[in-house]
């Protein structure tokens, strides 16, 4: 009879062989497009597809699975050996279910046998077997752990050095290459404040585009190498907001960031600017860029980020800072329930700046760290000193979410 830890780990390993073998896939990926050789191979991959995933070209469909596709596998093939070996040599689980260690090398070959069926065109073989190619329309979002269509098309027309996942995306989320910023047109909110200005260098940085959204008459340059960068500045100020219109039709990523304290005022004036300016205009951006979204590449390429503060789920130790920045990070979880693209929060602790001259950490690491986490795909940019947040946080948006999901259509 076999007790419940030997199943545990039985399951483990053959969990792991697949793994394994998928990493080995994404790794030989990234290499073919860093090393000439390989790139040679690869590159039919990328001269098959249009940005509707139709095929430019059948021969040169079928000569990639040959070149590219089936050496692939093939290194895969070749990799899952060695785990089935090493497995095996150290007996890592008992003998009777050691063949387990090789179910990476049979998934593998439905891989080898899908790229041999296309190779030869094999009919349907493409639509059975090549399901990250499939035309259509968009319906999902980006995936966050595992590769759908919509995230791998981005590897094709976003950006080819980027989004090299196969499967699952772990391997993108450790480089840094599950978002691409280079090239992408982004427009932030409170650009002179000092998150503003910290941010936009690093987005810059990146190979950003950037475009200052500023209430202030301040001329905004980027800092590089002791020289100051002139940036796109367009005046703008809460209540202002459908003046963005034609601006955010060409902008891909839009940075919510402006805000205000009022710390412990609590009159009429003070409510209303609060919201007005914490959450109401933060809101009208969000639905107004929302609008901008239609096509499929809209929908992979374009994301909103709303800064919207640990007060979510701590003291800030302003009631109206609290109170308006919790109510528009409620109406981030509702939007997000169902928004036609990526929005991401950004959930930060207290740093120095003119809002908080008393903040801990200082805004130009707190602006790495979003970036480091962005480009890793984390969706809610976690970012503070109170290890409490990191517990709390995603417990609330989680029962919020689904409560949103139950409750709208
Ligand atoms: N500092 C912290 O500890 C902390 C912690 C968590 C979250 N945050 C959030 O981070 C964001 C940036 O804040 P910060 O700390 O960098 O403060 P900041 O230096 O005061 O920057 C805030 C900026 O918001 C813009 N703004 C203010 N009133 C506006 C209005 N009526 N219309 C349009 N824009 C307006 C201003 O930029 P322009 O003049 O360029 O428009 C201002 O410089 C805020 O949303 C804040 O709530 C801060």
């Amino acid at each position: 009879m076999i007790n419940y830890s030997s199943l545990i780990s039985i399951g483990a390993i053959a969990l792991l062989s697949i793994i394994w073998v998928e990493l080995v896939r994404d790794c030989y990926h990234f290499i073919s497009h860093l090393w000439q050789p390989l790139y040679r191979l690869h590159s039919w991959h990328h001269r098959v597809f249009k940005p509707d995933l139709s095929v430019a070209n059948e021969t040169i469909y079928r000569q990639a699975n040959w070149y590219n596709d089936l050496p692939e596998s093939v290194v895969m093939l070749l990799f899952s050996f060695l785990f089935g070996g090493v497995v095996n040599y150290y007996e890592l689980i008992i003998p009777q279910y050691q063949w387990l260690a090789w179910i990476g090398s049979l998934y593998t070959l439905t891989f080898s046998f899908g790229a041999i069926a296309r190779g030869i065109g094999v009919p349907y073989a493409d639509e059975i077997t090549d399901v990250t190619h499939r035309q259509g329309d968009f319906t999902t979002l980006p995936a966050n752990w595992f590769v759908n269509r919509p995230y791998h098309w981005r590897h094709h027309f976003d950006n080819q050095n980027a989004y090299f996942c196969g499967t699952l995306t772990i391997v993108d989320r450790i480089m840094g290459t599950a978002l691409s910023l280079k090239g992408k047109k982004i427009a932030i909110t409170g650009a002179s404040g000092t998150l503003g200005k910290a941010l936009m260098e690093k987005l810059y940085l990146k190979g950003a585009k950037i475009t200052a959204l500023t209430s202030s008459e301040q001329e905004l340059f980027i800092r590089k190498n002791q020289q100051q960068i002139p940036i796109k500045t367009i005046r703008w100020e809460a209540g202002k907001e459908s003046e963005l219109a034609d601006l955010f039709e060409k902008i891909d990523i839009l940075i919510i960031n402006h805000g205000i304290n009022v710390h412990e005022q609590k009159t009429a004036t003070a409510i209303e600017k609060s919201y007005e300016i914490n959450t109401f205009s933060g809101w009208r951006l969000m639905e107004l860029f929302l609008t901008t979204v239609r096509t499929n590449a809209d929908k992979v390429t374009k994301e909103i980020w709303v800064n919207t503060s640990e007060a979510e789920v701590n003291p800030a130790f302003s009631p109206l800072y609290e109170l308006s920045k919790r109510t528009i990070g409620e109406l981030v979880t509702l939007k997000r329930v169902d928004a036609p693209c990526v929005i991401r929060k950004l959930i930060l602790g207290p740093f120095k700046s003119n809002l908080n001259p008393i903040g801990i950490m200082s805004a130009d690491w707190v602006a790495q760290q979003i970036v480091n986490l962005a480009v890793r795909d984390f969706r809610d940019i976690i970012v503070t000193i109170n290890p409490i947040t990191y517990l709390a946080f995603p417990v609330k948006e989680l029962a919020n979410s689904l409560y949103f999901k139950l409750f709208t259509k």
